[in-house]
């Protein structure tokens, strides 16, 4: 018997046969990435429901030498959860429970397949809030998030996903269970493996649940949406606030094309009455008149064209369309390969003004959309109209990231995407470590195998 048939036979002797599914149609909508970029034919997909479940898919999968790749939401955009070599898709979603939730402390317990809008709800209905929070939140889960250790739009604020963990359940490519999800905020018992386990993109083993510490809920919030004459000022506006407004809680940056592009898709207004090319969005919490607070720091800086300042949930969630809806207007046009990078603050301007040209001096015919995190320094290169396996625009945009210091991933992880550009971003010795580490935790090789790590 082949050993994906014996795999599947053994699992749904133990499991049972709908935890265990073969059908092709159900597997073809676990085979393709958000982007349309990746694509794979996976021979089964396990839903398992309990952590014990998810150790005898994995024994199992020991016994019959069969890769797996583990999936939540779906909405990763590097590959990273695509079974594109015929691995086995853990589906994960069945582990949607929020448990132990301590309103007086501020942590929560989070199964794997929790999506980040369920965690934010049982963080609110605790009197706290969730430090993480990005488009795909009705979708995206707690599993994916630390696997990529996502960052998304409050991370100027609170931080990516590493820094809201404090302890993980999760099953190792060893077969081992661990679970370590502590009541407590202080413990420094020894290695890290939570954090460990955090942006290692399900290589080492498969997270199951998460304790997760919570975030005091932001003030009456403001949004504004400031119209800049260069990119250089708004990049310098994106410095001037995190330094000198409180309670600030994302900055985010589009540009002129990026806008009319989400416009023609969804059919918003012009969103100032001056056009700009480059926009900045604000958002600060304060319990005192927060629009004014937000309109006086906004008439302070410079190179400001125009601005409009929001208070009401229906207006500010306008204005946040004009952001968040880039990733799937993009999408419209094209697959397009995504490049997640971060520039120290010096360098960005010029990076997102020149990254166009980089592009089209190798892929004349592509089209280059950014858009990202300004604060963070993380800005989003999406190029259409390249051929799924194009490599040559990602060795000049990645080489032109490293030359100026930058990291090749910021918060969507390498995944199959990025990895054999990880030589830009870690030296030899580091990927030795990451390899022993690999070696260690995931010694028959089966979790998540074409991911991260370039193949030696
Ligand atoms: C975002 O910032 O909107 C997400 O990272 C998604 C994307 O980059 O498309
Ligand atoms: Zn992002």
């Amino acid at each position: 018997m082949h050993a994906a048939d014996a795999f599947v036979a053994a699992l749904r002797a133990d499991l049972g046969p709908d935890r265990v599914v073969t059908d092709p149609e159900v597997a073809a909508t676990h085979a393709v990435d958000w982007t349309g970029r990746f694509h794979g034919v996976p021979p089964a997909v396990v839903r398992p429901r309990t952590v014990d479940e998810v150790a005898a898919v994995v024994a199992t999968a020991i016994e019959h030498g069969i890769a797996l790749v583990p999936q939540g939401g779906n909405t990763g955009l590097v590959g990273g959860a695509t079974p594109c070599d015929g691995e086995v898709v853990v589906d994960l979603r069945a582990l949607a429970a929020v448990t132990d939730v301590d309103p007086v402390g501020g942590q929560l317990t989070a199964g794997a397949g929790t999506t980040v809008a369920d965690v934010q709800a049982a963080a609110r209905g605790a009197g706290w809030a969730y430090g993480v929070d990005w488009a795909a939140r009705d979708s995206a889960t707690v599993g994916g998030s630390v696997a990529t250790d996502a960052g998304g739009l409050r991370f100027v604020r609170h931080g990516s996903t590493r820094r809201q963990l404090l302890g993980v359940e999760a099953v190792l490519g060893t077969g081992a269970t661990i679970r370590h999800l502590p009541a407590v905020e202080k413990d420094n018992t020894g290695y890290d493996l939570a954090a460990l386990l955090c942006g290692s993109e399900g290589t080492l083993g498969l997270v199951t649940a998460a304790r997760l510490r919570l975030v005091p809920p932001a003030g009456p919030l403001a949004t504004a949406l400031v119209g800049f004459a260069s990119t250089a000022a708004a990049v310098e506006a994106a410095s001037v606030l995190r330094r000198s407004l409180a309670g600030l809680e994302a900055v985010e940056l589009v540009l002129a094309d990026g806008v009319a592009l989400v416009r023609s898709v969804t059919g918003l207004p012009a969103p100032l009455a001056a056009e700009a090319p480059v926009l900045l969005l604000v958002e600060a919490g304060d319990h005192v008149d927060p629009e004014r607070r937000l309109a006086e720091a906004v008439a302070g800086l410079d190179g400001v064209l125009d601005a409009a300042v929001a208070v009401d949930g229906p207006r500010r969630a306008q204005l946040w369309r004009y952001r968040e809806e880039h990733t799937s207007a993009i999408s419209t046009v094209g697959p397009p390969h995504k490049f997640d990078v971060t520039l120290p603050a010096a360098a960005l301007a010029a990076f997102i003004d020149d990254v166009p040209d980089v592009v089209a001096a190798v892929a004349p015919s592509a089209r280059t959309w950014c858009f990202g995190h300004a604060a963070d320094g993380n800005v989003h290169v999406n190029v259409t109209g390249l051929a799924p396996d194009d490599e040559a625009v990602a060795d000049v945009v990645l080489q032109r990231v490293a030359d100026l210091g930058g990291s090749i991933s910021a918060e969507h992880g390498i995944g199959r995407a990025k990895r054999r550009w990880l030589h830009l971003a870690r030296t030899p010795s580091e990927v030795g470590a990451m390899r022993a580490i690999k070696a260690a935790l995931d010694p028959h090789g089966l979790c998540n195998p074409a991911v991260l790590l370039p193949p030696p």
